[in-house]
């Protein structure tokens, strides 16, 4: 049970918590998170060109607003893999983050209560029954790690835990290095971690109470990869050492793994990371449900070209035999119009949920999914469209030479 915050401890600089931009909510967590924690979100790889390319080519589209003829009753939900979405807008799934004490129960809890659907990382600190409980509308993620024996186990937990859908990541380069360094993430929380980290971790008093508080410390391990009858999962560097020491998949693999899941659950199975028109017509081939035009968010080969730049030759090629998934950079609804403009069915978002949940627990994942949902009704307003099903690429604004069309024969 969680102790309540002593009347001496209270701050009497707090601000009003809700924020009014996903930038905001990055300035809040910016503050209030240990920078180990901080840079953690933050990722990116080598450079940074791709991750900060994302976000950018948001900003060479553009609308052309009306000035009258907005429609009153606007529509944003849709059916996406079977799950009915109350917007166009779903949790991608990040790995294990010492962020807060529900970490993913709580952006499960938030996306639930917004009326979307959680993914969830392999890699993640809550256990796949712990989040569909808050969530019933949960995918599983997998990584390519394992053998074909232990991934059938990790599935298998999956679909009894009950989960709607399983997301297969295999874009993952294991690229070491930034230009502005990495975090130091400890192999667990234990004291001699706690002195070690502790010039990093002083002065942030809040985030510290709200573990205090739960009476836990960050949980470093990934609980849905533990071993069958195991009681805890490895920690985050076994987990990766498997991960690294697996022979990397081909799409034999991919054929193999998608009807695995499909046989067994009857459920939808996404491919994240498809960059290529190429790769996306494979995977038609090895018979996905879903791909997802993912650069991982600029976390794998630093130089991949911004998603928004794919979309729409992927959308094009494929779009009409499964669906088409996007994400890299979406910061506000109007990012999320674009998309669906450029072809995608819905986007899901990375870091954008990541600084709510730093800022604010699940309240704050609620405010960004709320952003969200705004930006994309006042957009439609400004189009004067009513439903996002009537969005195309005429709605938008688009330079010469935008799109790239990679691996079109
Ligand atoms: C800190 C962090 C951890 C991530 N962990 C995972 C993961 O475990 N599995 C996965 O498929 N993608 C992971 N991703 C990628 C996201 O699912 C998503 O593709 C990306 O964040 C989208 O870009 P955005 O952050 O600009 O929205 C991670 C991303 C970040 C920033």
């Amino acid at each position: 049970m969680a102790i309540a915050r002593p009347a001496w401890l209270a701050n009497p600089w707090k601000q009003n918590p809700w924020f009014e931009s996903v930038a905001v909510a990055q300035e809040r967590a910016r503050k209030r998170l240990p920078k180990p924690v901080y840079m953690a979100l933050v990722a990116g790889s080598e450079r940074g060109q791709t991750v900060a390319n994302n976000q950018a080519a948001f900003a060479e589209l553009g609308f052309a607003p009306h000035v009258v003829g907005a429609k009153a009753d606007r529509r944003m939900s849709r059916t996406v893999l079977g799950q009915d979405v109350s917007l166009p807008v779903i949790i991608s799934p990040t790995g294990v983050q010492a962020v807060h004490p529900d970490g993913e129960v709580a952006v499960a809890r938030a996306a639930a209560s917004r009326g979307t659907v959680m993914g969830l990382s392999n890699f993640a600190s809550k256990s796949v029954e712990e989040v569909v409980a808050a969530n019933p509308s949960t995918f599983f993620q997998m990584y390519w790690t394992g053998n074909r024996e232990t991934m059938v186990e990790r599935m298998e937990r999956a679909r009894a835990a009950g989960a709607q859908g399983l997301i297969a990541t295999t874009d993952w380069s294991f690229s070491v290095g930034r230009d502005w360094g990495s975090p130091e993430i400890p192999e667990r929380v234990n004291l001699k971690a706690i002195v070690r980290n502790s010039p990093a971790m002083a002065l942030k008093f809040s985030w510290w109470w709200s573990f205090l508080r739960t009476r836990r410390v960050p949980d470093l391990t990934a609980p849905n990869l533990a071993a069958r009858g195991a009681t805890k999962g490895p920690t985050f560097f076994g987990a990766y050492y498997e991960w690294m020491t697996t022979p990397p998949p081909q799409w034999e693999d991919i054929a193999w793994v998608a009807s695995t899941w499909q046989q067994m659950s009857g459920k939808p199975f996404v491919l994240k990371g498809v960059t290529r028109i190429d790769d996306a017509k494979r995977a038609v081939d090895a018979g996905v449900d879903a791909i997802s035009v993912s650069n991982h968010g600029g976390n794998n080969l630093d130089g991949t070209p911004p998603t928004i730049r794919l979309i729409r030759g992927i959308a094009e090629a494929v779009g009409g035999e499964i669906t088409v998934l996007f994400d890299g950079g979406i910061r506000r609804g109007s990012d999320v119009v674009k998309a669906l403009a450029l072809g995608a069915d819905a986007v899901m978002i990375g870091r954008a949920y990541l600084w709510g949940l730093g800022a604010n627990g699940q309240a704050g994942v609620e405010n960004v999914l709320d952003i969200l949902r705004s930006g994309i009704d006042s957009t439609l307003s400004g189009l004067g469209v009513q439903s996002i099903d009537e969005l195309t690429h005429e709605h938008l604004i688009i330079p010469e030479g935008f799109d790239l069309h990679l691996g079109r024969k």
